[in-house]
C-alpha cells in the first residue's frame, strides 16, 4: 500500500443514519484514553455544510480536540472529488447506499489509488460485479477491498471461522449458522433490500460471471449449503434458512484459508422459538420479494419508510442478536455462539467502525483485492470486537 498518506481513516456518508452512528462511535473511541488518540481521519459527504454541524456536534460532545478532524468534500455523481479523497488516506469507510446504485465510484478510487475500503452492502449482486471490475486492479495496487462490514456479515464470517478454530479438525467439516435477533430498520437499509429484491436476474447473472472469472483453491472445497426449514432439537429452535449474502461470504472465507479444512459446508438459518414464527417469518419475506418486483408496489413501500431514518436510541437500547454456530468434524461438535446489542445499527457501526481501525493500525495477514473480513482482519478484528462487547463464546 502507498505509505504517503496525510490521514489514516476517512469516513464517507457521514452525515447518513449509519453513517453518523459510526462517527459517533470513531469520536468517543479516539476520545478516550485507550483509544487511537492520535488518528488522523475525517468526515466526508455531498454538503460541507452538513458536515461542519456535525463536527461541531462531536466538539460539543467529545471536546476540541476534535477540531482537528478534517472535513473532505466529496459526491458519488463526481469521480474525481472519490479520487481526491482515496489519495490523501490509507482506509475509507463509506455508508453511502445503496450500493448497487452509489457504490461503486467509491470502490473504483480506492481499488486505483491502492487504498483499503470497508463498507456496509448486503446486496450480493453489488459484491460480485465489485469482485469482476475491480479485484485484480486493487491487487495490483494493494488495496484490500472489504465488502459486508456491519452485521451482514461479520458476526457470521467471524463466528465461523472462530467456531471452525475452536473445532480444530482435519477432516470434513459442517457449520450451521443460526441467527435470532429483534431490531428495526433504517430507511437506507429498506431501499438497499427493496432494490436487491427487485433484480434477481442481475444477482444470478453477475454471480455467474463472478464464478467464470474467480480461481478456486486447489485440493480444497468450501461451499454455502442452502439448508431446509426444520427443528433443531439440540439448540431448540425452529430452522428457516436464510437467503441473505452472508453464507456466500463464509464460504468465501472457507475457500481461502486453511483453518476450515479440505471440505468446508456452511448453512446458514434464521432461529425460532415457534413454528407459527417460523411460518410467519417466511411469509413476511416472500410478501417483500414479491412485491419488490412490481415497480409501484415498490416505490409505494419506499416512500413508507424515508432514507436517512431509522431506529431511535430508545429502541437501539433493548434491541440485540445472537447468532448460534454448531461446527461438526473429525467425530466432535462444539457449540460457539457470537452476541451483542442492536444488529442493525449501534453494532453495524461499531463493527464497521472497528474494522477500519484494523484496516488501518494492526498487524494483519498479507491480502490484497476483494476480501472478506475473516480473510483481511480475521483474528485481530475478534479481539477488537471481544474488547468492545460483541462476545464470541463456546458454550
Ligand atoms: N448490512 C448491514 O448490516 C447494514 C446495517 C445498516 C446499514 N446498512 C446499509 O448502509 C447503507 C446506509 O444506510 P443508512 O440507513 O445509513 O442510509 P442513509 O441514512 O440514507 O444514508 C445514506 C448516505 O449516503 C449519502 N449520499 C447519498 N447520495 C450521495 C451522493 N450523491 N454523494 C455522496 N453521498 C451521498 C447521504 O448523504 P446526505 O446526508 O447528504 O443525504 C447519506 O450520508 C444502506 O445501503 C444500508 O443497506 C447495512
Amino acid at each position: 500500500m502507498t505509505a504517503e498518506r496525510d490521514l489514516d481513516l476517512v469516513l464517507f456518508g457521514a452525515t447518513g443514519f449509519t453513517g453518523s452512528l459510526t462517527a459517533s462511535y470513531l469520536a468517543e473511541a479516539v476520545s478516550s484514553d485507550d483509544g487511537p488518540r492520535g488518528l488522523r481521519w475525517g468526515l466526508a459527504g455531498r454538503d460541507l455544510t452538513k458536515l461542519r454541524e456535525m463536527r461541531d456536534g462531536l466538539v460539543e460532545r467529545w471536546g476540541e480536540a476534535l477540531e482537528s478532524v478534517e472535513l473532505l468534500r466529496a459526491d458519488v455523481t463526481d469521480q474525481a472529488s472519490l479520487d481526491a479523497v482515496a489519495a490523501r488516506t490509507r482506509v475509507v469507510i463509506t455508508t453511502v447506499g445503496p450500493y448497487l446504485a452509489y457504490g461503486e465510484p467509491v470502490v473504483r478510487a480506492c481499488a486505483e489509488a491502492g487504498t483499503d475500503y470497508v463498507d456496509l452492502t448486503g446486496e450480493p449482486e453489488f459484491v460480485d460485479r465489485m469482485y469482476v471490475r475491480y479485484h485484480e486492479v486493487a491487487q495490483r495496487t494493494g488495496a484490500r477491498i472489504v465488502h459486508a462490514c456491519g452485521f451482514d456479515s461479520i458476526p457470521h464470517d467471524l463466528g465461523a471461522l472462530f467456531a471452525v478454530r475452536q473445532l480444530d479438525a482435519n477432516g470434513p467439516v459442517t457449520v450451521r449458522g443460526v441467527v435470532r435477533a429483534s431490531g428495526m430498520l433504517s430507511g437506507g437499509t429498506f431501499h438497499s433490500a427493496l432494490g436487491q429484491f427487485s433484480r434477481a436476474k442481475q444477482m444470478r447473472s453477475a454471480a455467474a460471471e463472478r464464478k467464470r472469472v474467480e480461481p478456486r483453491p486447489e485440493g480444497r472445497r468450501s461451499r454455502a449449503v442452502a439448508g431446509r426449514p426444520t427443528r433443531d432439537a439440540e439448540l431448540g429452535y425452529w430452522l428457516v434458512p436464510l437467503p441473505t449474502i452472508d453464507p456466500s461470504i463464509v464460504a468465501r472465507s472457507g475457500r481461502a484459508l486453511a483453518d476450515y479444512g479440505p471440505d468446508f459446508s456452511y448453512s446458514h438459518y434464521a432461529g425460532t422459538k415457534t413454528l407459527r414464527y417460523a411460518v410467519g417469518g417466511a411469509a413476511g419475506l416472500l410478501g417483500l420479494v414479491a412485491a419488490a418486483q412490481i415497480g409501484p408496489l415498490r416505490r409505494w413501500l419506499g416512500a413508507k419508510v424515508p432514507q436517512g431514518e431509522g431506529p431511535d436510541e430508545a429502541r437501539r437500547a433493548t434491541s440485540w442478536f445472537r447468532v448460534d454456530f454448531i461446527a461438526e468434524g473429525d467425530g466432535r461438535r462444539v457449540h460457539t455462539r457470537v452476541s451483542g446489542g442492536d444488529p442493525g445499527y449501534t453494532e453495524t457501526a461499531k463493527m464497521l467502525a472497528e474494522a477500519g481501525l484494523c484496516l488501518s493500525l494492526d498487524d494483519n495477514p498479507p491480502s490484497a483485492g476483494s476480501v472478506t473480513t475473516g480473510v483481511a482482519m480475521g483474528a485481530a478484528l475478534t479481539e477488537r470486537l471481544q474488547r468492545v462487547g460483541i462476545r464470541f463464546e463456546v458454550l
